[in-house]
């Protein structure tokens, strides 16, 4: 099979989006390019998991819960209880084997969209942040990341994760635990002793 072009996938993308969703799929395909530019990556990679990294983002929790057995993924209780924690992985899953995408890198990108890793390549990097920052967001200290991502790519995504994190806690929303996990990683790697940034 070979591998499917940016039409066959944007028109994918619309038929499973919501027009809001799509427009940010867009934004988001559109601004992983332009960091990929700037820092050295593949730009069709960063343009094509861009594009499709939010495959999942419009199923209901109904929808999320089924296509999660479908798939044969551990669904820890945190989950359970709120399905849309599911749709990177989910959507990682569809745009392999559902989109006909074998780039592992792509699908990396897309499973690592929400929570991160603890261990993220330059390409998962960007999609990170090319989703946080594209035009459509708005968001407290956003136009510092943005201005952080035209310079320093491992400075943006550390200034991105944790904006995140912050507006998850001052909004009183739980903390995955892999979120947890991330972020301390993230913390010893700048600071050498696991203290605050
Ligand atoms: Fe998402
Ligand atoms: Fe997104």
């Amino acid at each position: 099979m070979s591998a499917p072009g940016w039409t066959e996938l944007e028109g994918e993308m619309r038929a499973r989006l919501t027009a809001a969703s799509f427009n940010h799929s867009l934004r988001t395909g559109a601004t992983a390019v332009r960091l990929a530019q700037i820092h050295g990556a593949d730009e069709r990679q960063a343009g094509i998991a861009g594009l499709v990294h939010d495959a999942a983002r419009d199923l209901t929790d109904a929808q999320l819960l089924e296509q999660a057995e479908h798939f044969g993924l551990k669904i820890d209780p945190v989950e359970a209880g709120k399905p849309y924690l599911l749709h990177s992985a989910i959507g990682a899953k569809i745009v392999a084997l559902e989109l006909g995408i074998e780039d592992a890198a792509i699908v990396s990108a897309v499973a690592k969209h929400t929570f991160g890793d603890t261990y993220m390549n330059k390409l998962d990097r960007i999609v990170y942040l090319a989703d946080v920052i594209e035009p459509g967001r708005a968001c407290a200290g956003l136009d510092e990341i943005r201005r952080l991502a035209q310079i320093n790519l491992d400075d943006a995504f550390k200034a991105a994760y944790k904006a995140q994190l912050i507006s998850i806690i001052a909004r009183g929303g739980y903390l995955h635990p892999r979120t947890l996990q991330v972020w301390n990683h993230i913390a010893s790697e700048v600071n050498g002793d696991g203290g605050t940034i």
